[in-house]
């Protein structure tokens, strides 16, 4: 059975990341390369573990995690069906029919903010990715250019990210500190709202309320 350090370590998979920071940085993205990949995979397979799936399920998460963003090279706009695809392409004998399609479900639904969701993979996914926000996802260096960039300036405002998960409480809560010096707190609802209801339909289809706290304030 393949693992998460054989997918890890795979060339062609190393090659889709690497080439989709170079693409993301031309034009002006945040930071989609291997720390991206790697803070998706281990935030997919400790909630997948908090919330008590099975082993196999955490893996699977862990996989799709490293995977999800790989198709950004292709093209931004349709990523999500280009990594589900190249996915298949790569691992289509490595995986079962059902794990495949699990896993290339949950790839095309983490940017699919439309879609009813039916797969505890794509709703891991979803909640890890979308809460990833850090300082050090801001590749341009200058202040200057920051300060023009509304997705810069919010990752750039956030100290401290984490999603904590309260099994007997059914609570998943996203902790965010932000530097309200350099971003007012309303400027995330400004470009979050989707995404945070997003993880907020993500978390129910685990049975899971979704919280948000910035700076000790209960927002959600
Ligand atoms: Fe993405
Ligand atoms: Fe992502």
């Amino acid at each position: 059975m393949i693992t998460l350090a054989k997918i890890k370590n795979h060339p062609q998979v190393l090659e889709f990341i690497r080439q989709t920071h170079i693409t993301l940085k031309a034009i002006g993205y945040t930071e989609h390369g291997l720390p991206h990949a790697n803070l998706v995979s281990q935030r997919s397979k400790d909630l997948a573990q908090e919330i008590g799936l099975n082993q196999r399920t955490q893996e699977l998460a862990a996989i799709t995690g490293f995977c999800h963003d790989m198709g950004n090279f292709f093209g931004r706009t349709q990523h999500h069906y280009w990594g589900a695809l190249l996915f298949h392409q790569i691992f289509q004998n490595d995986f079962s029919p059902r794990e495949i399609g699990l896993i290339t479900q949950a790839i095309v639904n983490h940017d699919k903010y439309t879609v009813k969701l039916t797969n505890t993979i794509s709703a891991i996914i979803i909640l890890s990715d979308k809460s990833e926000m850090r300082r050090s996802r801001v590749i341009t260096k200058s202040l200057q250019k920051i300060k023009k960039d509304i997705h810069d300036r919010v990752n750039y405002a956030v100290t401290k990210s984490a999603l904590k998960v309260n099994k007997k409480k059914k609570q998943i809560t996203l902790v965010l500190k932000i530097d309200t010096n350099f971003v007012p707190i309303i400027e995330y609802f400004e470009i979050f709202t989707e995404r945070m209801a997003y993880c907020r339909r993500a978390a129910a289809y685990l049975g899971y309320k979704f919280n948000l706290v910035i700076n000790n304030f209960k927002l959600l």
